[in-house]
């Protein structure tokens, strides 16, 4: 089939190469030309798992190409799916769609023969309706069918989800599009089963309600460990004892910092403003957000209570600084308040993030960028492990730091309260 992704980023990279490795033929167009560029150079522009093989793979042997020019890639294309972005606008909770209905506009005037629009990116309830109306100024229905799609695949795990889904979300009322993304989805959905259509509305609001729900059950267990620090319990057995439930389930259920990334922080108050234009009151996701806002002033309490409110030339480490590990993605991550806060402290922060220096960052004098963990870690004062990458799982603190009466604060519960006591390291944890 003959397929073009709209906009390349995690979403519409990962879905192109992956589509071109199935057998298709996939043109990935985005309007910034250094990012095409680069691709066309083998030169990939996030940091995602296995992503380069498959897509120097496809590359060479033709089947995935990469374009600047929409008119042309829509033109020769069957199957289109629109994957920009939909952050949120300023200003507001709800999504900004600019992007998006100027990505329909130009595909309005690309239509000649049947095609199937698809919105990959997540949108609102009542965007396909939107999109359908502009193409629709334009062309008549019967050249198109606009269908959602949306994508659940999690950056750093984005081939392996995109291959294997839990399910594939088809939201549409056309019989013909739904034939077309079956077969499309054919070699997926043998493995699966799990195709599961629905309508437009339905699809687009199965995605924001899934990010909400996973959201709800991070703060859920976030607040959980705060209760379990006042009363002298490991929120790892809670986790665990809960989560061996199965209506339950273990996943999203490790205590740790704020929520960040490119999709709960800005789909849960999307969610709401969908709410409110619909008059309903989404009162839990509500409270999730303000949940979460408040577990990021908390971790910066805890840091200063770690360092009894003295900052004075103090040394302090963060190993990994990205929202999760296996990406580069630092949209709304915790380290970045984190971190400007401290950094108007009389203290020197360090960090290493196996996903390279970040510009967040760069203009952040005392913040500085190291290489490796030894050189980071030595004469600190305080570690902060803020994201779980396997490389901070089985550290020597003791050989790494070199200096008297470090401390650790281990936001993602690595390590073994008991093991850093009996090291005479002083160690802080989550929920614990
Ligand atoms: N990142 C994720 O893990 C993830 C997972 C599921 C769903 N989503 C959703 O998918 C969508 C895309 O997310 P992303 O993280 O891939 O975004 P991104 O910001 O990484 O990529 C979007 C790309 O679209 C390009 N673009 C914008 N307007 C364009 C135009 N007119 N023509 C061509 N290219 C254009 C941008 O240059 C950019 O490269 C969002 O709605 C997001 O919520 C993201």
């Amino acid at each position: 089939m003959k397929l073009c992704m709209i906009g390349t980023g995690y979403v519409g990279l990962v879905s192109g190469v992956c589509f071109s490795d199935l057998g298709n033929d996939v043109i990935c167009v985005d309007k910034d030309l250094s990012k095409i560029e680069n691709l066309k150079n083998g030169i990939i522009p996030i940091y995602e798992p296995g992503l380069d093989e498959l897509l120097i793979k496809n590359y060479k042997n033709n089947r995935l190409k990469f374009s600047t020019n929409l008119k042309d890639s829509i033109s020769k294309s069957d199957i289109i799916f629109i994957c920009v972005g939909t952050p949120t606008k300023k200003n507001g909770n709800n999504a900004d769609l600019s992007q998006v209905f100027n990505v329909a506009k130009e595909i309005s005037k690309s239509i000649k023969k049947f095609k199937v629009i698809i919105t990959k990116s997540t949108v609102p309830v009542t965007t396909g309706d939107e999109i359908e109306k502009i193409i629709s100024k334009k062309v008549s229905k019967k050249f198109f069918s606009v269908v959602s799609n949306p994508e659940f695949l999690r950056e750093g795990d984005a081939i392996r989800d995109f291959i294997y889904p839990d399910r594939v979300v088809i939201g549409t009322d056309s019989s013909k599009a739904n034939r077309v993304l079956k077969s499309l989805y054919l070699p997926i959905i043998k493995k699966t089963s799990r195709y599961f259509k629905t309508s437009r509305r339905g699809a687009e609001l199965i995605k924001y309600a899934s990010n909400a729900f996973l959201a709800t059950k991070i703060s859920f267990i976030n607040e959980i460990a705060n209760l379990c620090e006042k009363t002298g319990i490991d929120v790892k057995d809670i986790s665990f004892g809960m989560g061996s439930d199965q209506r339950i389930g273990d996943r999203f259920l490790r205590a740790g910092p704020a929520y960040g990334g490119s999709c709960f922080p800005k789909d849960t108050r999307a969610l709401i403003d969908i709410g409110k234009k619909f008059n309903t009151n989404l009162s839990i996701v509500k409270s999730v957000i303000l949940s979460n806002d408040n577990r990021r002033l908390l971790s910066i309490k805890k840091v200063i209570q770690i360092v009894n409110n003295n900052f004075n030339n103090k040394i302090i480490t963060f190993l990994g600084v990205t929202f999760k590990p296996n990406t580069d993605d630092m949209r709304e991550a915790s380290s970045i308040s984190m971190i400007k806060y401290l950094n108007k402290k009389k203290c020197k922060i360090r960090y290493y993030d196996p996903s390279g220096e970040k510009v967040e960052f760069k203009n952040l004098k005392n913040v500085t960028y190291y290489e490796d963990v030894r050189n980071a870690c030595l004469n600190s004062d305080l570690i902060i492990l803020h994201t779980e990458w396997n490389e901070f799982k089985s550290l020597n603190f003791k050989k790494l730091v070199k200096k008297r009466n470090f401390k650790i604060y281990d936001m993602r519960n690595l390590y073994s309260p008991d093991k850093m006591r009996k090291s005479n390291i002083k160690y802080f944890g989550i929920g614990r």
